[in-house]
C-alpha cells in the first residue's frame, strides 16, 4: 500500500528513551544481507527441494556476488505445513534439509567466505507436531501444559463457538476446536496462522526460559544473529477481545493509527521479551544481533522495535510497499532515516521477500491490483515484465545506494519474475487452501531459482526435481545466463554492491536534489548522485561521469523506469 502522508506522523519515542542510542560502525549498521529460501536454493540430493549442503556448495556465488551476510530461512525440524514456518523442533535440522553437521560445515563455509550467517527465529507459534503441544492436547484442560499455548473454552451453549472473532492471517478462523481425550468435543486453541501453527501464549514464564535455551543453542553454534518471525504478534491484548481489521488494513498489518491496533498486533509487552534477548546476546562477542520482522505502522511506531536495548532492526515494510513513485519512496526515505536515527538505529531496505509478489512482477502491476497480495493466472491487471524489470533495476538500485542495511532476496539478484502461471494443482502455500483458492498466496516467489541454463532444473539439482514447477522461459535468468554480460540484471547488482562498499554509502547520507521535477528521486550520498525517473518524461542528467546506469544510456537524458549513479563533478 501506497504511503499516505498521515500515515508517518514524527517519532513517539520520549527523549529518556534515546540516551544510550549507539551510532557505532558495527557490521550490522550498513550490511547488505541476502535471503537464503532454502527450500529453493540448491538441492544436493535431488529430491526437488534445497538443502543446506545444496545451499553450502553454492555459497561462493553470494560472496563473490558481494553481500555481506545470508539469512536462511528456516530449516528446522518441520512438517512443512507453512514451508517451515512450523516449527516441530527448534533445536535440530530437518532430514529434508541436511543435519546438525551439514549446519556447521554452512557456517564454516560461511567463515570462510567473509559472510555473517543469520537465522530464522520463529517464537509466535510452534508447529502442532511440537511435543509441547502435543503434550498440551493430552493433559486436558487446566494443566500446566495447555498453558503453554493459547487454549480457552468456546462459547455458546455447548462451547461450540470459538472464543473471539478473529481471523487467521491465512484466511478462515483463528482458532480450532479440539477433541479431548475422552473423545468429547474440548477446547479451541489459538492460531493467528495456519491450524498446524498454535499460538504461544507468551506470559507464561515457562516459554520465555524455553526461547531463551533456544537462542543460546543457535549462538553457541556461532550464529551472527536472528530474523524473528512475526515480532509484533507475541503477545495478545489480555481478555483476547473481539475485533474487526479496518477492509484496508492488510493482513498483517499493525494498525495504520494509534487507537486502532489489532488486540494481537504490536502490544506493548512484546518489548520487554526483546530486551531480555538483547541482554542474552550482549553477553556474547561479536556483534549478535536480532531483526524484527513486524508488519507495524506508522514507522514511528516501528522505531521502538530497535531502540537501544531492544532489536538492532527491523524490516521496512513501508519501504517495500512504497510502490514506483517519486513522491512515495522519497516520504518513506525521509520518514526512514528520521524515526530510525532518532533511536540509533540504521534504517533497512527491502523490496523483496518470500511472502511478497517479487519486485519484478510487483512493480509493473496495474492499477487493478496495486498490492500484489499473490497473483496468479486469473488475477486482474498482470504486469507486462519489461516494465516489471525495468523498474525493479531502477527500484534496486535506488535501495542499494541509501544508507543503512539492505535486504536481498535470492533471485532478486537475477531479475526474476513472480512465477504467475503455476497450475492449481502445484500451490503449497497454506493461504491457498485456507481462502478456497481464493487468494493465491506466495508460492509464485518461491519457485527455486535457475542457475545453469542448459542444466535440469536450470542447475538447482542434477535429477530435474523441483517441489514448484519452474517456468519453461527461465533459462535467460540463470545465473550463468548473466554472468559477465554487463546489461544484465546479476551485473549490474554486482556492480552496484562494489561501488555502494568503494563509496562507503551504507554509512552515507542522503541530501535530495531539487529541480528534477515530481517524478524523479534524486539524491546524493557522499560524491555520489542518483537520478531516478519513476515517470515517463525523459530527464536531463546531470554532469559527471556515468558509474551505474539501469539502462543503456542514449545520450545526455534519462528515460522513465531507469536509474543512474553519477560522480558528482
Ligand atoms: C513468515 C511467513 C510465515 C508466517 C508465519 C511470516 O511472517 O515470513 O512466511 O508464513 O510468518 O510464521
Amino acid at each position: 500500500m501506497p504511503l499516505d502522508e498521515s500515515t508517518v506522523p514524527a517519532s513517539d519515542i520520549s527523549p529518556s528513551e534515546l540516551i544510550a542510542a549507539d551510532t557505532g560502525s558495527e557490521w550490522w549498521r550498513t550490511a547488505v544481507i541476502y535471503q537464503v529460501y532454502p527450500r529453493s536454493f540448491a538441492d544436493s540430493d535431488g529430491d526437488g527441494m534445497g538443502d543446506l549442503p545444496g545451499i553450502t556448495s553454492r555459497l561462493s556465488a553470494l560472496a563473490d556476488l558481494g553481500v555481506d551476510a545470508v539469512w536462511l530461512s528456516p530449516f528446522y525440524t518441520s512438517p512443512q505445513r507453512d514451508a517451515g514456518y512450523d516449527v516441530a523442533d527448534y533445536c535440530d535440522v530437518d532430514p529434508r534439509f541436511g543435519t546438525l553437521a551439514d549446519f556447521d560445515a554452512l557456517r564454516a563455509k560461511a567463515t570462510e567466505l567473509g559472510l555473517r550467517l543469520v537465522v530464522d527465529l520463529v517464537p509466535n507459534h510452534s508447529s502442532s507436531d511440537h511435543r509441547w503441544f502435543q503434550e498440551a492436547l493430552a493433559a486436558g484442560p487446566g494443566s500446566t501444559e495447555r498453558a503453554r499455548y493459547l487454549f480457552r473454552d468456546g462459547t455458546g451453549a455447548d462451547g461450540e463457538l470459538p472464543p473471539n472473532n478473529w481471523q487467521s492471517v491465512f484466511g478462515g478462523e483463528a482458532w480450532t476446536r479440539i477433541t479431548e481425550a475422552d473423545g468429547t468435543p474440548g477446547q479451541w486453541y489459538l492460531h493467528l496462522f495456519d491450524s498446524s501453527q498454535p499460538d504461544f501464549d507468551w506470559q507464561n514464564p515457562w516459554v520465555r526460559e524455553q526461547f531463551l535455551d533456544i537462542l543460546r543453542f543457535w549462538l553457541d553454534r556461532g550464529v551472527d544473529g536472528f530474523r524473528v518471525d512475526v515480532a509484533h504478534g507475541m503477545i495478545k491484548k489480555p481478555g483476547l477481545p473481539d475485533y474487526t481489521p479496518p477492509a484496508d488494513s492488510g493482513s498483517m498489518g499493525g494498525g495504520l493509527e494509534e487507537g486502532a491496533t489489532p488486540p494481537y498486533w504490536a502490544q506493548d509487552g512484546v518489548h520487554e521479551i526483546y530486551r531480555s534477548w538483547r541482554a542474552l546476546l550482549d553477553t556474547y562477542a561479536g556483534d549478535r544481533i536480532l531483526v524484527a520482522e513486524a508488519w507495524v505502522e506508522p514507522l514511528s511506531k516501528l522505531a521502538n522495535w530497535v531502540r537501544p536495548d531492544e532489536m538492532h532492526q527491523a524490516f521496512n515494510f513501508t519501504y517495500l510497499e512504497s510502490g514506483w513513485s517519486a513522491p512515495s519512496i522519497k516520504r518513506v526515505i525521509d520518514a526512514s532515516l528520521e524515526v530510525f536515527s532518532s533511536v540509533g538505529a540504521p534504517s533497512t531496505w527491502v523490496l523483496s521477500n518470500h511472502d511478497v509478489v517479487r519486485h519484478a512482477s510487483r512493480l509493473g502491476l496495474t492499477a487493478d491490483n496495486p498490492q500484489g497480495a499473490g497473483i496468479g493466472p486469473r488475477s486482474p491487471g498482470l504486469p507486462d515484465r519489461a516494465v516489471g524489470l525495468a523498474r525493479a533495476r531502477a527500484a534496486s538500485a535506488v535501495m542499494l545506494a541509501l544508507p543503512g542495511s539492505a535486504y536481498l532476496y535470492q533471485g532478486e539478484e537475477l531479475g526474476l519474475p513472480e512465477a504467475i502461471d503455476l497450475p492449481d494443482e502445484a500451490r503449497q502455500d497454506p493461504t491457498w487452501f485456507r481462502t478456497n483458492g481464493e487468494r493465491y498466496g506466495r508460492d509464485g516467489c518461491r519457485v527455486p531459482i535457475p542457475w545453469e541454463a542448459a542444466s535440469p532444473a536450470y542447475g538447482f539439482n542434477t535429477s530435474g526435481e523441483s517441489w514448484l514447477p519452474q517456468p519453461d522461459d527461465w533459462a535467460p535468468y540463470a545465473r550463468d545466463s548473466q554472468t559477465g554480460k554487463p546489461a544484465s540484471t546479476l551485473e549490474l547488482y554486482r556492480l552496484a554492491l562494489a561501488l555502494r562498499a568503494e563509496f562507503d554509502l551504507g554509512s552515507g547520507s542522503v541530501e535530495w536534489l531539487d529541480g528534477y521535477g515530481a517524478d524523479v528521486v534524486a539524491f546524493r550520498n557522499g560524491v555520489v548522485t542518483v537520478i531516478a525517473n519513476t515517470g515517463t518524461v525523459p530527464v536531463e542528467l546531470p554532469i559527471g561521469d556515468e558509474l551505474l546506469a539501469t539502462v543503456e544510456l542514449d545520450g545526455p537524458a534519462l528515460p522513465g523506469d531507469a536509474t543512474v549513479w553519477v560522480r558528482s563533478a
